[in-house]
């Protein structure tokens, strides 16, 4: 059992992550380090995502004595889990998109399903490799707006629903015209779960048939939660972010007080900054 539970993200859509951890295993301690500094990393190429991501992995486990890691960022658990893993080999890392493939193959029954993430995710195909692994076919489309829009606070905005419809639109004619009859959407970008009651929503209003959408976030805290069993960190009522949590930032602190507890639910206590180099 680790005494420490890492939490990585490249900002803080993470906290949507580890807002699951904390439900699932009320007992444990967390270390979350948003790299507030070099997001976005959806838009950057593997090499540089590779880099910053080892040196987070590395912040976490050498300098907070972390002894397990969750990747709480779609973009960094599709290009960068093996330099991660090789960045801090003795110890076990979890990324969010395996988990995201299982809980699709657990939902979907056309075996077709739809997955929305950053450019640079979707260009790695992972979420295409991760569900031909569970037998379903990917149709993957890359959605650049919505971060910026999710990191404005614009969860509610007129202009972010305009912005969701003309995805989904996009997303559903071209699936289908390339001949998937897809039932399931999978959010896989840790900002989009923030703007899912206005996924499902317009999605309802567009798609000719259900649409179940998973949030990998759920299904990660899930898979951590199986790895210990529940256990002395599964017991308990629940949980107080600020008791179980030492947050830390490579930028503004302030920024990150003030909209983390949007993506955590509970106020995110006081969020320490810290260096990491270039
Ligand atoms: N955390 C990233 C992800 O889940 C989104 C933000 C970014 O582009 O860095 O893909």
């Amino acid at each position: 059992m680790p005494s420490t539970i890492g939490v990585f993200d490249s900002g803080f859509g993470g906290l949507t992550v580890l807002r699951a951890l904390l439900h699932r295993l009320p007992k444990a301690r967390f270390a979350f380090l948003g790299d507030t500094a070099r997001l976005p990393y959806g838009s950057k190429s593997r090499r540089t995502i590779a880099r910053y991501a080892a040196q987070s992995a590395r912040f976490l486990v050498r300098e907070q004595g972390a002894e397990f890691l969750v990747i709480a960022c779609n973009t960094a658990s599709a290009l960068a889990l093996d330099a991660i893993q090789d960045a801090v080999p003795s110890v076990p890392v979890l990324g969010v998109i395996e988990p995201g493939a299982a809980a699709a193959h657990a939902a979907s029954k056309t075996r077709d399903v739809l997955v929305v993430a950053t450019d640079a995710t979707v260009q790695s195909h992972a979420y295409t490799t991760a569900c031909l692994a569970q037998g379903l076919r990917a149709f993957e489309m890359a959605c650049p707006l919505l971060v910026p829009l999710v990191e404005e606070g614009w969860t509610n905005h007129a202009v972010t629903a305009e912005v969701i419809r003309i995805y989904l639109d996009e997303l559903l004619a071209t699936a289908r015209s390339g001949g998937f009859t897809p039932d399931t959407l999978v959010l896989g970008c840790t900002h989009y779960p923030l703007l899912r009651p206005m996924i499902e929503q317009i999605m309802a209003s567009i798609a000719p048939a259900a649409m179940q959408v998973i949030d990998s976030a759920e299904s990660t805290a899930e898979a951590a939660a199986r790895r210990f069993d529940g256990g002395a960190m599964g017991a308990g009522t629940g949980a107080d972010a600020r008791a179980q949590v030492r947050c830390f930032a490579t930028d503004s602190v302030d920024k990150f007080e003030r909209l983390g507890s949007r993506f955590l639910g509970q106020p995110v206590g006081p969020v320490e900054l810290v260096d990491l180099g270039g």
